[in-house]
């Protein structure tokens, strides 16, 4: 495969903030009564901020008991929540292989983008020092949420590269669902049985492997 451009979700697959999002949501969630776990957090990855607490809201059977105003309120405790535990990323904090491929593909030439659904993305870029090695950030303001394949479309758009020759690198089932809409090819990280439900091509158990494997010398 020739490839023109590829595109990594965030959290979750350049560094471990999947978690940090984890542990900020149950806050939130046990603070009205709702509990959650980890498998029904996977029903949350990549998903926005407001439509996970959405489904929280449904999980806990409360979907009608809060405002708007409310809603706004919880989103906004969980987000402060979640950008104190941001605090203390620092470039070591990086998966294992990310600056390592991203270095590989600045000197082929081809574009790395980011098409993560968060709105703390800028800032979690800057504080591990990747910023630039990325040629793209895609906004997620007003886009179609995974697993709609536009954020990965906008993304290809922007460096005018041809979907069908382009990667998308996921660790969630709605964001592989997203990059297979899109047309182009899916690598997965974690759990394989989960993600090639969803339609990934390949799944690495991390991103170790995924930078040691020979997909990106063909
Ligand atoms: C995605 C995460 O990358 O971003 C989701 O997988 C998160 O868990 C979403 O809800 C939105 O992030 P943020 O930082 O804008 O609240
Ligand atoms: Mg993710």
């Amino acid at each position: 495969m020739n490839i023109q451009a590829v595109l990594f979700d965030l959290d979750g697959v350049i560094t471990d903030t999947a978690e940090h999002h984890f542990i900020a949501w149950k806050q939130m969630a046990e603070s009205i009564g709702i509990t959650i776990d980890r498998e029904f957090n996977e029903s949350l990855k990549g998903i926005s901020r407001m439509e996970s607490l959405e489904r929280i809201l449904v999980h806990g059977g409360v979907q009608d008991k809060y405002t708007d105003e409310d809603k706004a309120r919880l989103a906004q405790e969980k987000n402060d929540h979640y950008v104190s535990l941001l605090s203390d990323l620092t470039p070591d904090h990086t998966y294992p292989g990310i600056r390592e491929l991203l270095l590989y593909l600045q000197e082929r030439n081809i574009p790395a983008i980011v098409a993560s659904a968060s709105k703390n993305a800028p800032k979690i870029l800057n504080s591990l020092d990747l910023t630039e090695l990325f040629k793209v950030i895609v906004n997620p303001e007003g886009i179609p949420g995974k697993p709609s394949p536009d954020i990965f479309l906008s993304g290809a758009a922007a460096v005018g590269a041809d979907p069908a020759a382009c990667v998308g690198i996921e660790d969630a089932q709605a964001g592989i669902e997203a990059i297979k809409a899109a047309g182009m090819y899916a690598i997965g990280i974690g759990d394989a049985n989960l993600l090639k439900q969803s339609g990934a091509d390949v799944v690495y158990p991390s991103t170790k492997e995924m930078f040691e494997s020979p997909i990106w010398k063909s």
